[in-house]
């Protein structure tokens, strides 16, 4: 899409965070607006490709334990993000092919190319349109409804979104009617952007979303905290990215952490 003209009803003008995020994972679907902003953002966080990265390996460590370990079968990924390696159903199929997700996110550009990559996976696997500021407009979309059975045990993913949502949204509030809505058993796996270290780049970095088509509003570590209401945080609690159970293909990254800033915290609860 990188040069293309963008599809009816998107400004390629404006700064789209799931665009952003893409450029910093590498990925070629985002327009010059998206491009110059994502530099921007790099000029205060350098660090930003490799959070990235680093947000979707703790993820994809996620969904493996919850598969593996939680017996989770299905998966609500709500802030999708434009797809790219290591999707949940990709992850989740290695080990079982049964496991359903569906994937929801408000961005037309995400929805479009998500139903693309998943062409073929139908069974198992959907992509609707969902706000999270609307949680149960999401869980009573028909199509989830084709995949997932709120009878049963589910994994609801809230990974690098939260901060999308601003305090007036009551996001504690939005997470706790999601939780009130799933059966017992389902877990939810989380990843939010923290000013706790190094708070003025963190700010300043936040200050280029301003322009974008959706803020970030950074929370502190007790705000995020307090999105696990109702859910028991599993070991290793609220930690940064890359010492939530590392596995070898971290264990480099994990060392490295040293030179980066905590920009990201994350967890994974179980409904009480
Ligand atoms: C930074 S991307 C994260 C993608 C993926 N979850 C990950 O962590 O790799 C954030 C995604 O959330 C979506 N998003 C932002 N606000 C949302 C909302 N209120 N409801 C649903 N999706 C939203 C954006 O469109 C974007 O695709």
């Amino acid at each position: 899409m990188a040069d293309d003209a963008p599809p009816p009803g998107i400004d390629a003008r404006v700064p789209n965070p799931a665009r952003m995020y893409n450029y910093f994972l590498g990925g070629k679907d985002n327009f010059a607006a998206d491009r110059e902003a994502a530099e921007r953002v790099m000029q205060v966080a350098p660090e930003a490709p490799a959070l990235a990265r680093r947000n979707r390996a703790f993820l994809r460590r996620a969904v493996r334990h919850l598969v593996a370990e939680a017996g989770i079968r299905q998966f609500v990924d709500i802030g999708t993000g434009l797809p790219t390696e290591g999707s949940v159903h990709e992850v989740a199929h290695e080990m079982d092919p049964g496991v359903r997700v569906a994937y929801v996110d408000n961005d037309p550009v995400v929805l479009a190319h998500s139903r693309a990559l998943l062409s073929g996976t139908a069974a198992t696997t959907v992509t609707v349109q969902g706000d999270l500021r609307r949680p149960e407009e999401i869980l009573a979309e028909p199509e989830l409804r084709s995949v997932i059975d709120l009878a049963e045990p589910v994994a609801i993913l809230l990974v690098a979104v939260v901060h999308f949502l601003s305090d007036d949204d009551k996001p504690t509030e939005l997470v706790a009617r999601l939780r009130e809505s799933v059966a017992p058993g389902s877990h939810l796996v989380l990843s939010h952007v923290t000013d706790e270290e190094r708070a003025g780049d963190a700010r300043e970095g936040a200050a280029v979303y301003r322009q974008a088509s959706s803020g970030i509003t950074l929370r502190s570590r007790e705000q995020i905290h307090e999105l696990f209401d109702g859910f028991q945080l599993i070991e290793p609690g609220l930690v940064p990215l890359d010492d939530w159970r590392p596995d070898d293909e971290n264990l480099l990254a994990r060392q490295a952490r040293r030179h980066l800033p905590t920009w990201f915290l994350c967890g994974v609860g179980h409904a009480l």
